[in-house]
């Protein structure tokens, strides 16, 4: 009889793997300049890429990914560039919402905020969510419009607006935008900061950092952060 119990494989890859992922899709602007292209080439290429990690989380079975796409702060950048990006955001969701072959079986969420958006962008949004809802796969949120301190805020004034006058971090929980918490956040690109992303959901999050461009992430860079995650011994503060 064996003495060790062989340690439980949630697949044949991992032991363990993170619930929630939060994925901040760095270095598209670098990447571009790389190579002398325009910024918007690099976020072209980085939507592939995003698509591409997306299979591969359904693949492996992961639950949620939130990916951090347009900030609060993005606004400010050149026009064409915002223009490119919302046109990007808006080819992915016909897709993703018509063609399940070809994005996999995923569940399409919105977590931002709505005004800013515009409108046409906003219904595919929402006839992207209704379309996917019964949907069995990895859940996607898609951080538009997203800025983490702008989501307490909003939570609250929700809170405040249902008659509300002593709030409990539960209450936040339940009135952020849909996600739970986070296990782990991955950023390449070099930097290492959490860049108003996830603030509340990130309380008892991993980091995972590599100097990889967006572009240039793959799904052997997915796992070695979920290997790492595996070796993570997480306490919560306990
Ligand atoms: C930050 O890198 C990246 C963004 C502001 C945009 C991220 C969006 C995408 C990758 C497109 C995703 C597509 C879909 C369909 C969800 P940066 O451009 O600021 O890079 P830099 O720091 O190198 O300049």
């Amino acid at each position: 009889m064996a003495l060790f119990k062989k340690k439980e494989k949630v697949n044949d890859e991992f032991t363990v793997l993170p619930k929630h992922i939060g994925i901040i899709m760095d270095g598209n602007g670098r990447w571009a300049k790389k190579r002398g292209l325009p910024r918007t080439a690099g976020h072209r290429a980085g939507a592939d890429v995003f698509e591409k990690i997306c299979k591969e989380c359904g693949r492996l079975g992961i639950e949620e990914v939130t990916f951090y796409a347009f900030s609060t702060e993005n606004w400010k950048r050149p026009k064409e560039e915002v223009n490119t990006l919302m046109r990007l955001f808006y080819d992915f969701l016909i897709e993703a919402k018509d063609r399940i072959a070809e994005t996999g079986n995923i569940r399409i969420k919105f977590a931002g905020e709505r005004a800013g958006i515009h409108s046409e962008l906003l219904k595919l949004m929402d006839e992207a969510e209704a379309t996917t809802a019964d949907r069995t796969g990895t859940v996607v949120n898609l951080a538009i419009n997203y800025g983490g301190r702008q989501e307490i805020v909003s939570a609250v004034n929700k809170l405040i607006a249902g008659g509300k006058t002593e709030i409990t971090e539960q209450d936040i929980s339940d009135n952020v935008y849909t996600m739970p918490d986070c296990d782990l956040i991955i950023r390449p690109s070099g930097e290492e900061r959490l860049s108003n992303f996830l603030l509340w959901q990130a309380a008892y999050s991993e980091f995972w950092y590599s100097d990889v461009l967006w572009p240039d992430f793959d799904e052997e860079d997915l796992h070695m952060a979920l290997h790492e995650f595996e070796k993570r011994n997480r306490r919560f503060g306990g």
